[in-house]
């Protein structure tokens, strides 16, 4: 089995440390995310600024919305030349068909590669009890995202963001095709911050992702080259 790809999550305000990052892990990790805290201070610009520097970019805005509002915010991004972006699976079918066909429309008029959409299944901070005390949803966290999954395969989504804990399941109900991204990685001495649902580089793996999404185990490491270097060698 190949190793999955590591995703660095550049979540800092600063665009020097963003790019110091990118700069010095850029042969060492697979792909870079930009997250809403620094697209939030930097904007458009600076995502295509990283675009230059690395191949892959992931543009995790979660775009959560009624189908009209996020299928024109999905065209917006898909100009920006980017490879990976998502919105909640929790839109609906509606709002998730309406994705699927403004990022295509919009890529097939400009000439370009449309980027992967994926759907963000139940948040990796979220847990059961949350779930069903703030939310009101019933069923595990597991489960509602193996289901969230299913309906983001059943669309036509290229894959989802969730827990590396569901991800054996997922990869049973979806198929060796669809892309599993899991945040909640946190490598076994790690600091668990505020994600609940977490597994190793290593669980992760073996259970089937294949975008293991990690941000303060390596840009919040003394140094991060060495922690992500670590990181690969454990898998
Ligand atoms: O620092 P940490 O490794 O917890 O960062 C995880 C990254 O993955 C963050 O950028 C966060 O926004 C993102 N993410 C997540 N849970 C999801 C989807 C994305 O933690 N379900």
């Amino acid at each position: 089995m190949n190793r999955p790809e590591i995703c660095l999550a550049l979540d800092v305000d600063d665009p020097k440390q963003a790019l110091d990052l990118v700069k010095n892990l850029g042969g060492t990790v697979d792909l870079f995310k930009i997250g809403l805290q620094l697209y939030c201070e930097q904007g458009n610009s600076f995502v295509s600024s990283i675009k230059t520097l690395v191949a892959t970019v992931f543009l995790d805005l979660k775009f959560f919305d009624i189908p009209n509002t996020v299928a024109n915010a999905c065209k917006s991004v898909t100009r920006l030349g980017v490879d990976i972006i998502n919105v909640h699976a929790l839109g609906g079918s509606e709002m998730l068909q309406a994705s699927i066909d403004a990022v295509n429309n919009e890529a097939d008029r400009l000439g370009i590669k449309a980027p992967k959409l994926l759907g963000v299944t139940i948040l990796t901070s979220i847990n059961t009890q949350i779930l069903k005390q703030e939310m009101g949803i019933s069923g595990a966290a597991e489960e509602n995202a193996v289901r969230l999954a299913e309906l983001c395969k059943k669309v036509g989504l290229d894959g989802v963001v969730a827990s590396p804990i569901e991800t054996p399941k997922i990869r049973k109900a979806c198929g060796d095709n669809f892309i599993i991204a899991t945040p909640g990685i946190r490598p076994a001495q790690s600091d668990k911050n505020d994600q609940k649902r977490i597994a190793t580089p290593r669980e992760a793996a073996t259970n089937g992702a294949n975008i293991l999404v990690i941000g303060r185990p390596i840009y919040g490491a003394a140094n991060p080259k060495d922690a992500a270097e670590a990181i690969i060698k454990e898998l």
